[in-house]
């Protein structure tokens, strides 16, 4: 089907939440026949969509497919740019890699890439970032902010709340972050955020942020390096988690939070940032690429600079580091 039409279909369906919707509304919406509308239904049927069809009455969503699709994440998207241009693939190197291209080929704001599986996922520091197929979210989003270079952590900070609170959304979880971008729940991490540049002299052309997130894998399917640090939001809610339904809740609430740090700066998102942090207030070991710092973490500064307070008082700024709790 072509996406046009396509879009135009599901977003009927997602403007008249449960309602049924006669062949001849959708026929009239898309401009074509009422024998083209039960094609397309028959196709979201073969995606996995199961659509229930009354007489007299019309059609009706009642259940979407459990693979993420670009066409059910659309379904019931609020968003203004982020997610609606979708670049979907089965299986790729990475993300990342994919994003930075489309980013420098002009694609738009909002652009989103999602595999099902990234055979060479990469996390901070250039370490691999485990991505198996069909059980995770593994997605880059495209940002163009017109800001200077220095304010690009502030995004990364910001994508975190806006995961956390998505993720708090959907599951019964409450998840915390560790600075800079982990999602943690007890102790092991749920989510991992990349943030990358492309730059011009001192200002931002793009800013692509790479999220993974362990979303249904089981323990045992850990292999024994990961199984003491990192967990699922299933393992942790005993729930499987419909994969599309959180990757909206990112979109609209990444892109409501980006609205406001726009318009308003960053210290709103700094004391979302702060609510969910796990690290603040605690005392903490940072390891930088040169030495060690244990002290109190004061907090985020504007810059989303870590603040560490060692025992003779002096405080130090941290701009990156992993940290021991
Ligand atoms: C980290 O915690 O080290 C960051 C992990 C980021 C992983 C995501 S998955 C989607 C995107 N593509 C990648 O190769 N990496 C990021």
């Amino acid at each position: 089907m072509q996406s046009e039409l396509r879009k135009k279909l599901l977003d009927a369906f997602t403007n008249h939440d449960d309602d049924y919707l006669s062949g001849q509304y959708l026929a009239d919406l898309i401009g074509c026949s009422r024998t083209a509308v039960w094609k397309h239904v028959e196709e979201l049927r073969k995606e996995g969509f199961e659509l229930e069809a009354v007489r007299r009455k019309g059609y009706r969503i009642v259940k979407t497919p459990e693979n993420v699709t670009a066409d059910d994440i659309r379904l019931g998207l609020k968003t203004k740019f982020i997610g609606q241009s979708i670049h979907y693939k089965e299986s790729v190197d990475s993300t990342q890699k994919i994003a930075h291209r489309l980013a420098y080929d002009d694609a738009p704001e909002g652009t989103v890439v999602i595999a099902e599986e990234q055979l060479l996922g990469r996390g901070r520091m250039d370490r691999a970032w485990h991505s198996p197929k069909y059980s995770g979210i593994w997605m880059s989003i495209i940002l163009r902010p017109n800001l200077p270079i220095p304010k690009a952590p502030q995004l990364t900070l910001l994508t975190a709340v806006a995961v956390v609170q998505a993720i708090e959304e959907i599951t019964s979880l409450s998840p915390q972050i560790k600075w800079p971008n982990d999602i943690l729940m007890n102790g092991k991490k749920v989510t991992g955020i990349l943030t990358e540049l492309q730059a011009e002299a001192d200002r931002i052309i793009s800013i692509i942020i790479g999220i993974g997130i362990n979303v249904n894998q089981k323990r045992e399917e850990y292999p024994d390096e990961l199984k003491d640090i990192a967990t699922s939001l299933s393992i942790e809610s005993g729930e499987q988690i419909n994969r599309s339904v959180l990757i909206r809740g990112i979109f609209n609430r990444l892109e409501h939070l980006y609205e406001i740090y726009l318009e308003n700066g960053f210290y709103p998102i700094k004391l979302l940032w702060e609510s969910y942090a796990i690290s603040i207030g605690k005392t903490i070991t940072a390891r930088t690429l040169n030495h060690t710092i244990r002290g109190k973490a004061l907090g985020i500064t504007e810059d989303g600079v870590l603040q560490i307070e060692d025992e003779e008082g002096k405080i130090h700024s941290v701009y990156s580091a992993d940290i021991d709790l």
